[in-house]
This record gives structure tokens, C-alpha cells and sequence, in this order.
């Protein structure tokens, strides 16, 4: 199994709604390919985590990265992982609020967000994207 984690900045291809239909598309394909993980949408900029085995991980990133919607996509993590955190969901957006209960408001994430040694890039691009918002 690999985990990738990416950073990326929303073009104007998005469009209204374009979270909503990126989360539905994802939902579909990821569960039919054993992906699972999450998307943080803040300040026009996106975090997501990829788990799944190593094929559909490398062949559903070359066409993410492909993909109009987003630009500078800079990957802050690409490991080996022996299990997936996060299996209940093929792809979920989280609502994080920045500020100081940005924690807490990962909610059910919380939890295995931080097992995956995840919190610190995701403190990282809240301070980062909060900022280029303001
Ligand atoms: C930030 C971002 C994250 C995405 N994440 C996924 C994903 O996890 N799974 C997925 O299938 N498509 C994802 N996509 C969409 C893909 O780039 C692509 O449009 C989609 O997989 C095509 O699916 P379809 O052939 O079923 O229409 C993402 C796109 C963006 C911009």
C-alpha cells in the first residue's frame, strides 16, 4: 500500500461546485479501486490524502495531476504504508476551520489523521492557505 500526500491551488476550471463534483466522482472511483482518503478545501487551495495499493495510487495521481482544476501540485509526502487510516471513507472532504480549533474540528478525522502522522502537514497548509486567503 502507498500513501501520497499533495497540495494544489484551484484554477478558475473549477468553477462552482467543482468540490462537490471532485468529492462524487471520487467517492465512486476510489471505492472501486480500494483508494481511501480525504480533501481539505481552504483558501482556493486543496490538501488530499491518498491511500490504496500501489497501482491504483500511481494511476488515479497521473490523472489527478492531470487534471484543469487544479495547478502547482507539490507532493509533501509519498511513502509505503502497511494499512490504510482511513478506511470508512473512498474519499471525504473535511470542513477545517483555520484558527486555533482547527484540531478539533477535523471531528471523526481527528483520530486517524493523527495515528498517520498527519497532523503537522495539515497544521502546515492551514497556516499557509489561510494565509494567501486573507
Ligand atoms: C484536487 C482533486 C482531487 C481529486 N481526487 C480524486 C480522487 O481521489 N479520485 C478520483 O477518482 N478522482 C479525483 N479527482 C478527479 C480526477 O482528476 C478525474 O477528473 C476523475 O478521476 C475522472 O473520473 P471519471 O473518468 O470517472 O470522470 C480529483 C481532482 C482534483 C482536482
Amino acid at each position: 500500500m502507498r500513501q501520497i500526500i499533495y497540495t494544489s491551488v484551484q484554477t478558475p476550471e473549477l468553477g462552482e461546485g467543482g468540490v462537490f463534483e471532485i468529492i462524487q466522482t471520487s467517492v465512486r472511483n476510489n471505492a472501486a479501486n480500494e483508494l481511501r482518503g480525504f480533501l481539505i478545501y481552504s483558501g482556493q487551495s486543496f490538501f488530499q490524502v491518498l491511500e490504496g495499493p500501489d497501482d491504483a495510487v500511481s494511476t488515479i495521481f497521473e490523472t489527478i495531476s492531470k487534471d484543469p482544476r487544479h495547478m502547482n501540485i507539490e507532493v509533501l509526502r509519498d511513502q509505503p504504508v502497511q494499512k490504510t487510516h482511513f478506511e470508512r471513507w473512498a474519499m471525504q472532504r473535511i470542513a477545517v476551520q483555520s484558527g486555533d480549533d482547527w484540531v478539533a474540528s477535523l471531528g471523526a478525522f481527528e483520530g486517524p489523521v493523527r495515528e498517520a502522522g498527519i497532523l503537522p502537514f495539515v497544521g502546515k497548509f492551514l497556516g499557509s492557505s489561510s494565509a494567501k486567503a486573507a
